[in-house]
């Protein structure tokens, strides 16, 4: 552990599996000092009142009232695991430098240690992991290069294409603000103006739109990012983890069913296979493409609300991970675990697509908030590779990054003549991609919002289909009708049968 202050249970760093609580540790104070009396407040006499000086008392409760931190925006109920990522070596059948110099994926059998965080969308810490919602599935890759993030979810499209919409969309979705319930009447609304959602609805209201458990889905970057190969070529690239434990999804009825009676039945289920030895496992496949805009193409590779078919661009193997250990502690790990899409490697580089340079922006941001300025301290989110920057100082500073490397501590600058950190030498050429336009707000040329839902409609199995259409109707059916006809239209453009069936379904629940 480079950084110097690697200490046995630190939560990034692998502490023993089980640890029953030792007998012989001394109850103390932050401050060391030891706890004789825990069951009784210091006070005048047995019945009170309480002295202002029982500092292991104010030290206990003034910490208690601090111990939460608030809560992701989004994603906020999800649980974790540590493990490994193992190279192939191979894109497929093609060593995986023809593509990216990233050095994780580049020997056959390299391992890298991961923290994985799988999590919902929409509702609170301790909302039911049954409801309706795309799934977080995010990635730490500690890799000896630094920290590779890859933060994605269980559906391969996004509702949206463009950014600015991101926090309409989530408002839309979120409970009403003078009610606090969340509202089909809402979120209906913000899609029947929003018609490229309509892809992503298909497949959110089939039971694609409730995993039957975290290690039961799939995962997906969603967004289009690039790979550089050593000789600086870039190729568009989209991510996807299949998961080895096969998929397996609920219907509406069988979710309230697990609801009754567990709402944290996708946290159980993980963290019992994991303690039992039962490690999951999803391989890791990539979706390649030349760079460019690909005119041929009827949309834009770079719009989220897409798919890239898979026998054009087919599905190439290029890993595996698997998650081998729970968390120590909840909140350190899980809660305080900060990802983000700007956190690459050298090979692996952005896209111009906007959402994902929004979203960019957005994680590091919210994390500065959330966690704190110097969030990127915590043994969870620490790289595992030497860390030495001039940055200083902030709230909850504990270390002095590169301290330990032997440079002058005077020198929190640089240029400097007197020991202080050097700039370094790049692994190959520079992405220099070439930029030009004119500067506006606009949309992509290639819309097509209808075209990749009426396919995913006509591909799911009957069943699947069938809970669609009940699903949407029960929505839908809560909606004013203007927002109904515009849904419903969206649906028929997507496909005739498709428009057809929620119409028939709704005109059937207001006879009712
Ligand atoms: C412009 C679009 C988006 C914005 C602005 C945005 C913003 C955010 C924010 C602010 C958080 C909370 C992060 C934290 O507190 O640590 C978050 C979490 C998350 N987002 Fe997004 N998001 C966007 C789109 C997406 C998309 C398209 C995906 C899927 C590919 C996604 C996946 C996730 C995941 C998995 C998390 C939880 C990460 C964790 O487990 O800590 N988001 N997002």
């Amino acid at each position: 552990m480079a950084n110097g202050n690697k200490k046995e249970g630190t939560p990034g760093e692998g502490p023993p599996r089980t640890r029953e609580p030792s007998k012989e540790v001394p109850l103390t104070t932050r401050q060391g000092h030891p706890i004789h009396d825990n069951q009784n407040t210091r006070s005048v006499n047995s019945r009170g009142p309480l002295v202002l000086e029982d500092y292991p008392f104010l030290e206990k409760l003034t910490h208690f009232d601090r111990e939460r931190i608030p809560e992701r925006v989004v994603h906020a109920r999800g649980a974790g695991a540590h493990g490994v990522f193992e190279a192939y070596g191979m894109a497929a059948d093609e060593p995986v430098s023809r593509y990216t110099r990233a050095r994780l994926f580049q020997t056959p059998g390299q391992k890298t240690p991961v923290f994985a965080r799988f999590s919902s969308v929409i509702h609170g810490g301790h909302s039911p992991e049954t409801l309706r919602d795309p799934r977080g599935f995010a990635v730490k890759f500690y890799t000896e290069q630094g920290n590779w993030d890859l933060v994605g979810n269980n559906l391969k499209v996004f509702f949206i294409r463009d950014p600015i919409k991101f926090p309409d969309l989530v408002h839309a979705f979120k409970p009403d603000p003078v009610t606090n319930r969340q509202d089909p009447n809402r979120l209906m609304d913000f899609c029947s103006l929003s018609p490229e959602t309509t892809h992503m609805l298909t497949w959110l209201f089939s039971p694609w739109g409730i995993p039957a458990s975290y290690r039961e889905m799939q995962g997906s970057g969603v967004n289009t990012y690039k790979w550089v190969n050593t000789e600086g070529t870039s190729f568009l690239v989209k991510y996807h983890w299949r998961p080895l434990q096969k998929v397996r999804n609920l219907t509406q009825q069988q979710a309230e069913a697990i609801q009754a009676k567990d709402f944290n039945h996708a946290t159980t289920d993980l963290y019992e296979a994991i303690a039992r030895g039962d490690f999951p496992r999803w391989e890791l496949q990539v979706q390649l493409m030349t760079d460019g805009d690909h005119p041929e193409l009827n949309w834009d590779p770079l719009d989220a609300t897409k798919l890239w078919p898979e026998e054009q661009f087919p599905l190439r193997s290029v890993g595996v991970m698997t998650l081998d250990r729970n968390p120590v502690n909840y909140f350190a790990e899980v809660e305080q675990v900060a990802f983000g899409t700007g956190v690459l490697v050298d090979g692996l580089d952005f896209s111009d697509d906007k959402l994902l340079q929004g979203r960019t922006f957005s994680y590091s941001d919210t994390q500065r908030h959330r966690v704190g300025p110097n969030y990127l301290q915590l043994p969870i989110n620490m790289p595992r590779v030497p860390v030495a920057t001039n940055q200083r100082d902030g709230q909850m500073t504990y270390r002095v990054d590169g301290h330990e490397a032997g440079v002058n501590p005077h020198i929190n600058y640089e240029p400097s003549s007197r020991n202080g950190l050097r700039q370094q030498e790049r692994m190959g050429p520079p992405p220099r991609p070439y930029v030009q336009g004119h500067v506006g707000r606009q949309p992509l040329s290639r819309p097509n919002n209808f075209q990749q839902a009426g396919e995913r409609y006509r591909t799911l199995e009957d069943w699947e289909r069938d809970d669609l259409i009940s699903n949407l109707v029960s929505a839908l059916s809560q909606c004013n009708p203007d927002i109904q006809e515009r849904m419903v239209d969206h649906f028929t453009q997507a496909d005739p049968e498709y428009g057809r069936r929620v119409s028939a379904g709704l005109s059937k629940a207001a006879r009712h």
